[in-house]
């Protein structure tokens, strides 16, 4: 029988935040509403997710590197890290294996430094400004990079 598919879910920081911080950007989507739906559709799809939120730029490189060699993709919403983190895009390059980056606003309409991410460049992609479908959209996309993966 074929393992299923890990896929670790990362949260950056403030994100715990989701539904009451500046709803005019982020909306009334709660962490936990997208944690829900990211499981439920997981679950259809008999993929393991593990999903954590930090608001530590260590915590989130060390859970990373221990994560070397037993996870299959990793989704993650840097936050603001996504603009200033080396040290993130270094701990997901070291990897190895297909991240996509998300962000539930359009960072690019957005103010001038939210435009460069240090995470991009080490992504197979990124999908941001659709609020909680990024995250669904990317957990698809996941799917079926994985899903290339082994047919290959
Ligand atoms: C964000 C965009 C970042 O610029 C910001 O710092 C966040 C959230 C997003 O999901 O739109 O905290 O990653």
């Amino acid at each position: 029988m074929t393992q299923p598919q890990r896929i670790l879910v990362l949260h950056g920081p403030n994100l715990q935040l989701l539904g009451k911080r500046q709803p005019e950007i982020y909306g009334s989507t709660t962490l936990a509403d997208i944690d829900d739906e990211l499981r439920a559709r997981a679950d259809r799809a008999g993929i393991e997710l593990e999903i954590h939120q930090s608001n530590s730029e260590g915590q989130l490189v060390t859970l990373i590197g221990e994560r070397l060699g037993s996870v299959d993709g990793v989704l993650i919403n840097p936050a603001a890290y996504t603009h200033t983190s080396v040290a993130i895009a270094d701990a997901l390059a070291a990897l190895a294996v297909p991240v996509i980056e998300i962000h539930l606003s359009n960072v690019a309409a957005r103010e001038t430094f939210r435009h460069h991410s240090f995470v991009a460049p080490i992504a197979t992609g990124t999908i941001a400004g659709f609020g909680l479908d990024s995250y669904t959209l990317a957990l698809d996309a996941m799917a079926r990079i994985l899903s290339q993966d082994t047919d290959c």
